[in-house]
């Protein structure tokens, strides 16, 4: 396998970016009128322009070289089929099957999974219609007025921001929470607003071992039989989401409360499964399903477009051109849309936890940097909180803007300044201002001359940073499920680029070991002393508050 850095089409992109990297997108737009034909594409309504990008035709068609050389249109088919990709866990990854609208078959070890993934969004319909028809009722025959969701990691985060974005379609009476911290300020807190007789509990664990899920799962049991006095109503008021039936069943679910996936669907690539239920009980499962034809289009458009039209597949080129060559360190998603609010938190889990690897697919470590950090804001909040370093800082930040055309909430002209504040911002962050611009401004306003020399170098703006617009209809379950789709696609292709394993997560497991270990430290009335010197002493200094009541 030849190591990506010894790669034609990687070498080829070295020198370019010697030639790119003093290239001002200003210039490249004064120079081609057609930049925003050649540099755009579009699925449905979804329209990605990327030409807000240090790029030329040269850099495009390298990146589609790379892209080529590393056969990402191969490991793509590999995925789709079944085959075991996820190299260390020896697992196919088919979060693609779960919403396989076309329904052709899908094999896992000579097992068509459609029938299955299928009889489990049955049994998600009939439950879901149940509750939100109020014929599934709490142990007092009252309604479910509120379902909490018990979960962490991937088994939070997506139902969590799917939720938050689908508001406007929501069944007004039935309320979403989601509990997933250890912390037990996060479920004492949402416990002040529900009531046992009407709360619905999802316990939400693809393993049903995690720690904080099963504390919070714990709690939240002890609570519901403190108010209720009544051990056998858990079983109502409790149902559970998870590949691991067994544990489930000693929690004290009903075997028709249980709602199964499979290990062949990666924690962060799950909302599509029955971890969706959150959703499907929020939405009703027309919209849940509505989402997974969304998502499938995506998946079409994945696996026909030519790299060049390929959404997923240029926004993850762009996204090595900068991590890589531009030594870009972290990555901007900038939703324009309150309803978003919540996307960078999924995004963060989705790529982070997928290409936050050091070690590539033959066991070697790797000689280039893989993930980025991702962060981000709602727009136009962001303009107030981090553009000042976006505009004029020392750290690239290469980002994507997104936002639906149209509103939900129409408030007199507040979403047309959105719509200009998200136009505006990106152009800025393209053009800059010069040193001539800016002087003819503090000129213009007559400013002195003494007060020009004194302010002018700090109102240039540099510019050229490069930014991805991405600007669709309407925000609704179908386009969500294409966008988040989309985003699981790009970090696929990174990860096969990087030549690392985007669907295990080995790293998060070790901090959970060490902290099962001090977990019985700090039951104990000694002082410690194995562990390292810091830890010691934060422990013991702990120590002594606790015990000085
Ligand atoms: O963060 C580690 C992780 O294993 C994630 O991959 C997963 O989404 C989360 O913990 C929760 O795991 P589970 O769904 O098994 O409780």
């Amino acid at each position: 396998m030849q190591k990506l850095t010894q790669r034609a089409s990687w070498k080829a992109l070295q020198a370019h970016f010697e030639q790119m990297k003093n290239v001002h997108m200003r210039d490249m737009f004064a120079e081609d009128e057609g930049r925003f034909a050649k540099f755009s594409t579009q699925m449905d309504d979804i329209l990605l322009d990327f030409s807000k990008n240090r790029i030329n035709d040269e850099t495009f068609r390298l990146l589609c070289d790379l892209a080529r050389e590393c056969d990402v249109e191969g490991w793509r088919d590999q995925m789709f089929a079944g085959e075991p990709i996820n190299i260390s866990e020896f697992r196919p990854v088919l979060h693609t099957a779960l919403r396989n609208r076309s329904n052709t078959p899908v094999y896992v070890d000579g097992e068509n999974v459609m029938p299955k993934i299928n009889r489990v969004l049955a049994q998600m319909r009939y439950f879901t219609e149940r509750v939100r028809g109020g014929h599934l009722r709490g142990y007092t025959g009252q309604l479910i007025t509120d379902v909490v969701n018990i979960g962490i990691g991937g088994s939070d985060l997506g139902p969590h921001v799917v939720c938050d974005s689908m508001k406007p379609f929501a069944q007004r009476g039935l309320n979403v929470h989601f509990v997933s911290n250890v912390d037990p300020t996060h479920l004492t807190e949402i416990l002040k607003f529900v009531q046992p007789e009407s709360t619905l509990f999802i316990v939400s664990s693809k393993t049903f071992t995690t720690q904080e899920t099963l504390l919070n799962a714990h709690s939240a049991r002890r609570w519901f039989v403190e108010l209720t006095c009544n051990e056998k109503a858990v079983a109502r008021h409790f149902v559970a989401v998870t590949t691991n039936r067994q544990a489930a069943a000693k929690f004290g679910i009903l075997d028709e409360n249980m709602f199964e996936f499979w290990d062949w669907v990666g924690g962060r690539y799950s909302l599509w499964s029955a971890i969706g239920l959150p959703i499907a009980l929020y939405l009703g499962m027309d919209r849940f399903e509505e989402m997974l034809e969304g998502a499938h289009a995506m998946d079409m458009h994945f696996c026909a477009a030519p790299l060049e039209k390929n959404i997923p597949v240029i926004l993850a080129l762009l996204g090595i051109w900068y991590n890589n060559f531009f030594d870009a360190q972290s990555y901007g998603i900038m939703a324009y849309n309150q309803y978003l609010r919540r996307l960078p938190a999924y995004l963060q889990q989705l790529d982070m936890e997928s290409n936050g690897k050091t070690i590539d697919r033959q066991g070697q470590r790797v000689d280039y940097l893989t993930g980025p950090i991702i962060w981000g804001e709602t727009g136009s909040n962001c303009q107030h909180a981090f553009f000042q370093l976006m505009h004029q800082g020392t750290k690239p930040v290469p980002s994507d803007f997104l936002i639906p055309a149209r509103t939900r909430n129409p408030l007199g002209e507040q979403h047309t300044v959105l719509l200009a504040n998200y136009f505006a911002q990106t152009r800025a962050l393209m053009k800059g201002k010069t040193r001539e611009e800016a002087l003819e401004e503090l000129q213009e306003a007559g400013t002195p001359q003494d007060v020009i020399d004194q302010v002018l170098p700090h109102r240039i703006f540099e510019g050229n940073k490069p930014t991805n617009s991405i600007i669709f209809e309407n925000l609704d379950p179908r386009t969500l499920g294409a966008l988040l789709a989309m985003y699981e696609h790009k970090v696929f292709v990174q990860g096969i680029i990087w030549n690392i394993n985007s669907f295990d997560q080995w790293g998060v497991e070790y901090g959970k070991e060490l902290a099962s270990d001090i977990l019985q430290e700090l039951s104990r009335d000694e002082e410690v002393s194995q562990y390292d010197d810091s830890t010691n002493n934060l422990i013991n200094y702990y120590r002594m508050m606790k015990f000085s009541d």
